[in-house]
């Protein structure tokens, strides 16, 4: 970052003397004005609950333009990624800051491919969760529990151990992933095939049974991979900023990404694509588009309660850039699957269609975001709608990782520590 000529001056209205705080602008995007010292010098705390003007932490992975609905991995533009790259590439990108040539991803891919398997013990660990357990509540177990089994790379200060936990933590979510979903239907999990893609990997061991093998297409292989690289990292989004927090603490890598899989399975997170769905579905049910003027009404009556799920976001003011990715997947995977007049489909580009020419959405800058096409395009590649989440999570590993990586080898990190306005009882 550097320093600008500019200050903030900051007076107050009554005899506490004013002062000067200095101003940062990184390479693009808003200027920051730098507050460190700010109690030290007048004894006040800035309030930003929610962080709504906070910027937490300087980086270089991942710039979110969210007036022009921009999203770049490393300065690429998400919509050249998508279309160019594979999640492996994408996954080393943000890794490292920069795509891998051929040795380099044939390296990678296969150190990926060396690390699939879970120690057996975790299977048994599976056995203990109840049939119906939600694949979340099993992933935020599993991977936390990583740590148990992996010693000789828990040192999250140690950069060789960061790089191996690294390496493990996206080799394993897809097992880990596939195991809390077979364990769901009562079948076994195949173990991994490392003669396939990532992708493909994981699209055999969700679907592969004893009695016969299974043959992904290439067009659901390519679109799921597409999916993993549209989630695969947003700046300092809510879980990433759990993953941040929680590894200042100097924890272990395996805990410092299960915080964020415990996170991101909020309904207002990662959550929503599960919800988004649900509410797709549910609409259908009342009457499909006939009824979504009976449904927006109530989401814009504030005592409703009632969101519209894959809408609205807190940097994006515009159209999100993964949402637009992703409404070109679902066309593709149902056209490929011949369900391309999927009800719906049809349903969520109706609603889409009405509240984008509605003032009460118009107002406040909601758009679709990456969460309201993303359960469609699941669920016609066969992913059940209660493992949405997981596959986000699967996802997102890779950027929680670089995140966490890029701070902890920041020499001006400390461990997170924010104040409070105290608004309790003084004294009794
Ligand atoms: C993700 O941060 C990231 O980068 C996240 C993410 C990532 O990749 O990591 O992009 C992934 O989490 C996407 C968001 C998925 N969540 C949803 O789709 C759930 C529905 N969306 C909302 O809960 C909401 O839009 C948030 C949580 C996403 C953003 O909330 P903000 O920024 O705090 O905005 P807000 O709640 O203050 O909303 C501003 C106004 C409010 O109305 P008023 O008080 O001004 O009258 O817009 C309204 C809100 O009530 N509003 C919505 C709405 N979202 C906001 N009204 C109806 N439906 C919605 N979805």
């Amino acid at each position: 970052m550097k320093s600008s000529e500019k200050r903030a001056v900051l007076t107050f209205s009554d005899a506490t003397p004013g002062i000067t705080l200095p101003i940062y602008q990184g390479s693009v995007g808003p200027e920051v004005i730098d507050i460190r010292s700010l109690y030290g010098k007048t004894g006040m705390f800035t309030y930003d609950p929610g962080f709504l003007s906070t910027a937490s932490c300087q980086s270089a992975i991942t710039y979110i333009d969210g007036d022009r609905g921009k999203l770049l991995y490393r300065g690429y533009p998400i919509e050249q990624l998508a279309a160019q790259c594979d999640y492996l590439e994408a996954c080393y990108l943000l890794l490292y800051g920069e795509l891998p040539d051929r040795d380099q991803k044939q390296e990678f891919v296969g150190l990926i491919a060396n690390h699939t398997m879970v120690n057996e013990q975790m299977h048994l660990m599976l056995r203990g969760f109840r049939r119906d357990a939600h694949p979340m509540a099993v992933l935020t177990s599993m991977a936390g529990a990583l740590a148990a089994f992996y010693h000789d790379s828990t040192d999250i200060n140690n950069p060789k151990h960061r790089e191996i936990a690294a390496i493990r933590l996206i080799a394993k979510m897809p097992t880990l992933v596939a195991m809390a979903y077979k364990h769901s239907v009562s079948q076994s999990c195949p173990y991994p095939n490392n003669a396939l893609s990532y992708s493909g990997n994981f699209m055999r061991m969700m679907f592969a049974t004893p009695c016969e093998d299974y043959e992904p297409s290439d067009v659901l292989v390519r679109a799921l991979d597409r999916i993993f690289i549209l989630h695969a990292d947003h700046e300092q989004n809510t879980s990433t900023s759990t993953v941040r927090l929680c590894g200042s603490s100097g924890t272990n890598p395996f805990a410092a990404i299960g915080a964020g899989i415990a996170c991101l399975w909020g309904p207002a997170h990662g959550g929503a694509n599960e919800a988004c769905l649900g509410m797709l579905q549910d609409i259908h049910a009342a009457g499909g588009v006939a009824r979504i003027g009976e449904f927006v009404a109530r989401v814009k009556d504030e005592n409703s309660g009632v969101k519209l799920m894959g809408f609205g976001h807190r940097v994006y003011k515009n159209y999100d850039p993964r949402a637009r990715l992703m409404r070109e997947t679902c066309h593709e995977v149902l056209g490929h699957l011949g369900v391309d007049r999927d009800p719906l489909l049809q349903l969520a580009m109706a609603l889409e269609k009405v509240t984008l020419e509605d003032e009460y959405f118009v107002s406040r800058k909601l758009y679709p975001n990456v969460d309201f096409y993303s359960g469609i395009v699941l669920r016609a590649i066969g992913i059940p709608v209660s493992l949405f989440t997981a596959i986000f999570a699967l996802s997102r590993t890779v950027g929680w990782i670089a995140q966490l990586n890029e701070m902890m080898a920041d020499p001006d990190y400390r461990i997170g520590r924010p104040r409070q306005l105290f608004t309790g009882t003084v004294l009794r």
